[in-house]
């Protein structure tokens, strides 16, 4: 598995505390910035990791911002991204047991540390449950497509 990660200045340094665990648990993760504490633009960022899980070269994504929620807006705004804003272990599984998500986000400003491991540990080691889920993202999807699920 591929995973493409990034953050704006805010989620630098949690940004390499996950990396550094995802390597040691064996994954391969590519980091797509910032490396700098310096101000940015987390759309900048979001876009970066979007573009990259939207190609097909990575399969999923991992976004930090000082709350999560700015970068999951901006990453929404790619067709077929469906970033996940989660603050806990419990939503992080279900986003990805249940919506699919293909990019996780969370706050530096929220989570530290050791809930961040617990958050990327439960959004990678569950699987999409398909079935009546499915049928769920069909209708986000038409949205996309045809601006209406109807
Ligand atoms: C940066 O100060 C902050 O606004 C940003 O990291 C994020 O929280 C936005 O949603």
């Amino acid at each position: 598995m591929k995973i493409a990660i990034g953050n704006d200045h805010a989620g630098v340094d949690l940004k390499n505390a996950v990396m550094e665990h995802l390597e040691e648990a064996g994954y391969t993760i590519d980091d797509f910035g910032t490396q700098s504490t310096q101000r940015t633009h987390y759309p900048l960022f979001a876009e970066k990791v979007a573009g990259k899980v939207t190609s097909g070269e990575y399969d999923c994504g991992i976004l930090i911002c000082g709350t999560g929620v700015g970068v999951s807006i901006a990453a929404n705004k790619f067709k077929g991204i469906r970033a996940a804003a989660v603050a806990d272990a419990t939503a992080a599984r279900l986003v990805k047991q249940h919506n699919n998500a293909n990019i996780i986000c969370f706050g530096a400003r929220i989570v530290g540390e050791e809930l961040a491991y617990d958050i990327v540990d439960a959004y990678l080691g569950h699987e999409f449950e398909g079935g009546r889920h499915q049928e769920r993202i069909d209708l986000i999807t038409s949205i996309e497509e045809k601006g209406t699920c109807q």
